[in-house]
């Protein structure tokens, strides 16, 4: 189900009401359930599914397998998961030649308990790259030749490992740079720009049902990137090269200011014109600590942004937040002096961002 130009006025109106708190939230609202049986303080997950759209998160797996909290929560909220980290090849394949799917599988295996989908990550990315790979580039121990024999293995027995699992793989990921360029990796130095086309021919060839996503940041609105995505989307698919998607990360912040929804639902458009499905795949919008009012709710704010951008495309199916909660969270750890990104704070409690995602959903799935 997609919005009508009435109902998404409703929504903008209705989120930036919301925004300034001059409606009520949600624990006296039992007109919701009139809106047809989901009322406005539900789970994420059941209210994404009254739009059709699959509502994820990225797991920590260590946090997943340590804190119980964390793990039961992402059952009730999500309806998909992404695997943080254990699905990059740094992680299965650590030891070249001996693949360890033990700790992605586990993920694997729960999500399908909890009626999850599974979106793959990342396939082809220039970080988090196995030791014995990039030492043996650099030393030339390993060819151009043999890297691509080697490219070809790892993406076929991963994407045949979790074959029929999965519903979006990141076939690549960050291939473009903040110039809008090819990014410099081993990949493109090693076997020049062909080896995007090949990736996804190989990926497709494992697991023909699975979509195949190009996956950037900075990528939600039009700006010299994503006109640079355009460009490498209608090329691979000129030249039948079975790209499915396009993924807009969405690593937001509030000192930056935010795109518009319009914006970002006209970017998401251009690319579902040239017939491919769209996702925001990484989303959480970081500040420069300590947190206050006035930042959590322009935090909100940027969360809506992209939430409304997806609903009002056509063909977003999927949204998913870069964890969920603040106690973990890669934030920290990369911008120094920055943090409180995500939707719940470090004792689960939910912050401005989390209602406003239950309301534009809610308003969302009006009828
Ligand atoms: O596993 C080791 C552990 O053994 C060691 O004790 C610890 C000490 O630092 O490091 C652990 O590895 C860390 C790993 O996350 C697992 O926690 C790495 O140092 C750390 O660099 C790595 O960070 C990940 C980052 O990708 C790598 O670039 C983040 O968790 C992950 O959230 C982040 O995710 C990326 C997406 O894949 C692509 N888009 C951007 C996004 C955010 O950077």
């Amino acid at each position: 189900m997609r919005l009508s130009t009435a109902a998404a006025v409703v929504l903008l109106a209705g989120s930036t009401l919301l925004s300034a708190g001059l409606v009520a939230s949600s624990a006296d609202d039992t007109s919701a359930d009139r809106r047809g049986g989901v009322a406005i303080d539900s789970p994420l997950r059941d209210l994404a599914k009254r739009v059709d759209l699959k509502i994820g998160t990225a797991v920590d797996h260590d946090a997943f397998t340590n804190d119980t909290t964390y793990r039961e929560r992402i059952a009730t909220e999500f309806s998909s998961i992404t695997a943080e980290n254990v699905m990059k090849w740094g992680l299965v394949e650590p030891v070249r030649g001996q693949l360890d799917f033990t700790a992605a599988d586990e993920l694997v295996a729960a999500a399908r308990r909890n009626n999850q989908g599974i979106r793959g990550h990342t396939l082809v990315w220039h970080n988090q790259l196995p030791m014995w790979l990039t030492d043996g580039v650099a030393s030339g121990a390993i060819t151009p030749a043999e890297l691509r024999t080697i490219l070809r293995q790892h993406i076929i027995d991963e994407v045949s490992h979790f074959r029929g699992k999965l519903y979006q793989w990141d076939v690549v990921n960050e291939v473009i740079d903040d110039n809008a360029n090819l990014r410099d990796t081993i990949w493109l130095q090693n076997l020049g720009p062909g080896y995007i086309a090949d990736a996804f021919r190989w990926a497709h060839q494992a697991d023909p049902h699975v979509k195949l996503y190009l996956n950037d940041y900075n990528v939600e609105a039009g700006n010299p990137k994503s006109d640079a995505y355009f460009r490498l989307a209608q090329d691979l698919l000129k030249q039948g090269v079975p790209v499915d998607g396009f993924g807009a990360q969405g690593h937001l912040g509030v000192q930056f200011g935010f795109n518009t929804a319009a914006q970002v639902a006209a970017n998401l458009k251009r690319f579902e014109n040239l017939g491919l499905e769209t996702s925001l795949t990484e989303v959480d919008v970081r500040m420069v600590m300590p947190s206050d009012t006035v930042k959590l709710q322009a935090q909100a704010q940027g969360y809506s942004v992209l939430m409304q951008g997806c609903l009002l495309a056509r063909r977003c199916t999927s949204f998913t937040v870069w964890g969920y909660t603040d106690k973990y969270s890669w934030v920290p750890g990369f911008f120094t002096g920055q943090g409180a990104a995500n939707l719940l704070d470090e004792n689960f409690a939910s912050k401005p961002g989390y209602q406003e995602l239950q309301a534009v959903l809610a308003l969302a799935g009006r009828r």
